[in-house]
């Protein structure tokens, strides 16, 4: 594999994550993000995402002089860094109706036209709809150059680990001898790794990602309506989840309960794929439901929780455990556990909030407290709600916890506890899924 001079435009999870191990493979790679500060910091060294081995990889990649940052465009374009490919990296967040909002690419697309030297391809890895590398051609002007799509499918917490050991990679082409070219030539950057390679046309690619993404949605909806199903009927979810992974049809991951899924792309991109089928007159009534499950689950656990208060969270003081969207990140975006946090102040619950890494995020509103530990967030509370699976909430002092909250209720949306040792410490445990036999 000839080491290639890359770009990469946008420094987020999977900017950062996809130039580092570019870097480390032993391309030379600049990458370019708008905000200064950010560039300022990686600069200095430092890697505000928390990702396992994301901040060491940078260092390495700095270290070795293969990995640069600016917040200049033509530094990551113009010579003498002039790029064999630019890895479009940047975000595409929800905007009207559900739709992706694919102004930044746009607008990355015509400074590219204007400064990209010929000989380069353009590679789209943001997350884009349907017809956004067509788009993307006619918005750069230049015949020359190439546009393939290749969606990223690493998730945060692991995103380094994913990008060294793809599942599959995805190369969507037009169908010119150059951008046929081009994609062999992207293809070629991953020869040492095992993973297939699917090279597609550029449509197939773009839908490749968001039925992925809205796949796991409606695997996760099942999953939790499952849950509320055997609540009723005294079965247990674990066993049943165990039960249905075992099926390689149907495999293991992504069946685990929880409050809903969310996180800063499932949502969007289940909207997004809900409002390319109406754009063709296609109903998918499956989607759908699994989004509107996904809001009664949250609703199902606020319910849970006002159950174990008593049936009234009035004035009554809940201790939330977990604000992050999934364990292993700070990220709060689209979180359930803000949903449901939220649906618990919205019937007057006085929260108090505990995570160990997503600081708040709420937004202005001063609507829930937050402790340090999760002790102190526990005090005089009448419910503990789990609503993150961070491990370490499994590990906690359970008796200690029982003996400071007001009335000892915990309700685990995660099933991370071990509901008869808490019992043993004489707490009551409300578990998602979990039946009374
Ligand atoms: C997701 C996809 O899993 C990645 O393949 C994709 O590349 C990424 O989006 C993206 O489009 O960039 P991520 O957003 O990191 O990755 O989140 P997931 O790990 O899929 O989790 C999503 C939500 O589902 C979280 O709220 C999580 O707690 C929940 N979840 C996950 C469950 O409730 N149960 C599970 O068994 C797994």
């Amino acid at each position: 594999m000839p080491a290639r001079k890359i770009a990469v435009i946008g420094a987020g999870y999977v900017g950062l994550t996809t130039a580092a191990t570019l870097a480390a493979a032993g391309h030379g790679v600049t990458c370019v993000d708008v905000d200064r500060d950010k560039v300022a910091e990686l600069r200095a060294g430092r890697v505000a995402l928390l990702e396992p081995d994301l901040p060491e990889l940078v260092a390495a990649g700095r270290r070795a002089g293969l990995l640069r940052f600016t917040a200049r465009l033509p530094d990551a374009l113009l010579p003498p860094h002039p790029p064999d490919l630019v890895f479009v990296c940047v975000p595409t967040p929800r905007g009207e109706g559900g739709a992706a909002d694919v102004s930044i690419v746009e607008a990355v697309a015509r400074d590219l036209g204007r400064l990209l030297p010929p000989g380069a391809a353009v590679v789209l890895k943001s997350t884009v709809p349907v017809g956004t590398a067509d788009r993307v051609r006619g918005l750069l002007r230049r015949p020359d150059l190439p546009v393939l799509s290749h969606p990223e499918f690493l998730s945060e917490g692991s995103a380094v680990h994913d990008c060294r050991h793809p599942d599959r990679l995805v190369i969507g082409a037009g169908t010119t001898p150059a951008d046929r070219a081009a994609a062999r030539r992207l293809a070629d950057l991953y020869t040492d790794l095992a993973a297939p390679v699917l090279l597609t046309g550029n449509a197939s690619a773009e839908l490749i990602k968001y039925a992925a993404n809205a796949f796991l949605a409606v695997k996760l909806s099942y999953a939790n309506t499952l849950a509320e199903l055997c609540e009723s009927v005294g079965a247990d979810i674990g066993d049943v989840c165990r039960g249905l992974g075992l099926d390689p049809r149907i495999a293991p991951a992504h069946l685990r309960p929880s409050p809903g899924w969310g996180g800063p792309c499932l949502p969007k991109d289940t909207h997004a794929l809900l409002d390319l089928a109406r754009t063709r007159q296609i109903g998918f009534p499956l989607v759908r439901a699994a989004l509107e499950t996904n809001d009664r689950q949250h609703h199902r656990i606020a319910d849970k929780v006002r159950t174990a208060a008593g049936g009234c969270l009035d004035g009554v003081r809940i201790a939330v455990y977990g604000l992050a969207f999934k364990a292993g990140t700070a990220d709060t975006r689209d979180s359930p556990a803000l949903a449901v946090a939220r649906l618990l102040h919205a019937q007057g619950a006085e929260l108090t909030v505990y995570d160990p890494a997503a600081a708040n995020p709420a937004g202005p509103d001063d609507w829930y407290q937050t402790a340090d530990n999760p002790y102190t967030a526990a005090k005089a509370a009448t419910v503990v709600a789990v609503l993150t699976e961070w491990p370490e909430f499994a590990r906690l002092d359970w008796a200690l916890i029982s003996q400071l909250m007001h009335r000892p209720h915990v309700v685990d949306a995660r099933r991370i506890l071990d509901p008869e040792a808490l019992e043993a410490c004489g707490l009551t445990v409300s578990a998602v899924g979990r039946g009374t036999r």
